[in-house]
């Protein structure tokens, strides 16, 4: 019976004691020819040593974190033709002390070992891709095929996980979303049983312990349980309304920006006695105006205008973060979005340039918008843009609400119905029109301290709207 055969690490383009990240076969697994034994990782690549011929490895002589260099021992593996008439029971194999490996001294092998081992080189940077060396051939081992170069970059999103190159691969193969995945080797890496365990969950119906799903699956990245499937005819009549095209986008839109958003709602009080004297008062003059009914100022108006000077004043509520969560992008413009409510479903269209344009002006827009987005005829560039977002319930009743960020917005701003209440004024109550305003934000770019502080100046604003010239 011939003996295990050493696999032993190729020219690896000159690099000396690379680190071991991962070792990818144990002792009494069969490897083919060609497939990964370990992955080596250096400061500028990664390389994998693929198995030189088709066998059941015997012995696996480094670990994790060992370091190896060209010529390096990687494993003991049986030829397939003795493997097969002498197999070893993986388990007793397993119980075999692993040795230490003969790392990094560079020397070459007694010639009678001698391998035919390629790296697989898998760019971490995509200027080194280590070369294959030819060794020589072991007795009875096929020719070995060409180096397979497996693209990284290819696979590579662009936030990158954790894995090595044949995991990610591996990943790719099975459309798994590496950044769903958590990792559970040394340092958090992802190794290629966590994509397993990952798909295996995911099938299951739920997903991956601290995982998500696989691409294009359900369970969009959360760990959550399956949809109830209920046949609710069972407990009385029922029908079916199948959802609008519009609920549809609007809804996914929704349930991403509430699922990935840290929400957090900011609950304040605005006195608009004032304002809403004033606005009454102006309508009443337009009314007899000249340009009789023209225009209805609404308070909607009023909001989208404060609006303005506080995006002004806490710029970073006028921001987006890009995609990769890393920058935020602050605006120099002011456009801004209201929820208007349609037959169809919410709508989002957006008043450009409001810093830019009256109340009076933002009260025509705002107007001419909720017409076209109540006949559906709302394009595009009608809901593009936006910087900030206005949901105004008033007109319809409540007290408080909790607005989902409008992504990738930052911040909505919630607007209740206003009502008449007594407030203390340091000497008495008195009876005062209060404005509920729900400000929710996103909890990433937006601490507490400054929400409160927008949210009580937009307060301070509506309660006197002089302040929006300071
Ligand atoms: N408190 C008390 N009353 C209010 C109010 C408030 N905050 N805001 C408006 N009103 C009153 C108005 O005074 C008006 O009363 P009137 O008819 O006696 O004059 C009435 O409500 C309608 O107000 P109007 O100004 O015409 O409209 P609006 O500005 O309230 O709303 C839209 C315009 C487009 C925002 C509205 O039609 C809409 O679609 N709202 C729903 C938004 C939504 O669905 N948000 C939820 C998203 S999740």
């Amino acid at each position: 019976m011939a003996s295990p055969q050493e696999a032993r690490v190729p020219d690896i383009g000159g690099f000396d004691d690379v680190p071991v990240i991962e070792v990818l076969v144990s002792v009494g697994e069969s490897v083919a020819k060609d497939q990964s034994l370990i992955t080596l990782e250096s400061d500028k690549a990664t390389m994998e040593v693929p198995a030189p011929f088709a066998g059941v490895v015997r012995e696996v002589k480094v670990k994790v974190g060992d370091t190896l260099s060209e010529g390096g021992v990687v494993a003991l593996i049986e030829p397939a033709e003795e493997a097969a008439a002498q197999p070893t029971p993986p388990a007793a194999a397993e119980e075999a002390p692993r040795a230490q490996p003969d790392a990094g001294t560079g020397e070459r092998p007694a010639a009678e070992t001698g391998t035919r081992v390629e790296p697989v080189a898998v760019a971490a940077k995509p200027d080194n891709i280590a070369q294959a060396s030819i060794d020589r051939e072991p007795a009875g081992a096929t020719q070995a095929a060409p180096p397979r170069v497996l693209d990284a970059d290819a696979v590579m999103p662009d936030k990158v996980p954790y894995a090595s190159p044949a995991v990610r691969v591996f990943a790719r193969e099975l459309g798994v979303d590496l950044l769903q995945v958590t990792g559970s080797a040394r340092g958090g890496r992802i190794s290629r049983e966590d994509v397993q365990q990952f798909v295996k969950s995911a099938l299951a119906g739920g997903a991956a312990a601290g995982g998500g799903a696989v691409a294009g699956g359900g369970g969009g990245g959360l760990n959550l349980l399956p949809w109830p499937k209920v046949d609710f005819s069972k407990f009385g009549e029922v029908e079916e309304q199948p959802l609008t095209r519009i609920q549809k986008i609007s809804g996914a839109n929704l349930a991403r920006n509430w699922a990935m958003i840290p929400h957090v709602t900011q609950h304040d009080d605005a006195d608009i006695t004032g304002l809403e004297a004033l606005r009454v008062e102006l309508n009443r003059e337009n009314e007899r105006g000249a340009d009789k009914g023209a225009v209805k100022l609404t308070m909607l108006a009023f909001i989208m205008k404060a609006a303005v000077s506080a995006l002004q004043k806490y710029p970073q509520f006028n921001a987006s973060l890009d995609a990769s969560g890393e920058t935020l992008i602050l605006k120099k413009y002011v456009h801004i979005g209201f929820a208007a409510d349609t037959p169809n479903g919410l709508v989002v269209p957006v008043v450009r340039d409001c810093d830019r344009k009256g109340v009076m002006q933002i009260a025509q827009e705002t107007s001419a918008l909720a017409k076209k987005a109540r006949e559906g005829k709302l394009g595009p560039a009608d809901m593009s843009g936006g910087c900030f977002s206005i949901s105004s319930l008033g007109g319809i009743g409540g007290t408080s609400f909790t607005p989902i960020v409008n992504a990738p917005e930052v911040a909505i701003l919630g607007v209740s119905k206003s009502a008449m209440k007594p407030v203390w004024n340091g000497e008495k109550f008195k009876p005062r029109l209060v404005l509920p305003l729900s400000l929710s934000y996103d909890h990433r770019v937006i601490d507490g301290a400054a929400a409160a502080r927008f949210t009580a100046y937009f307060a301070q604003l509506l309660g006197d709207m002089r302040r929006a010239m300071l």
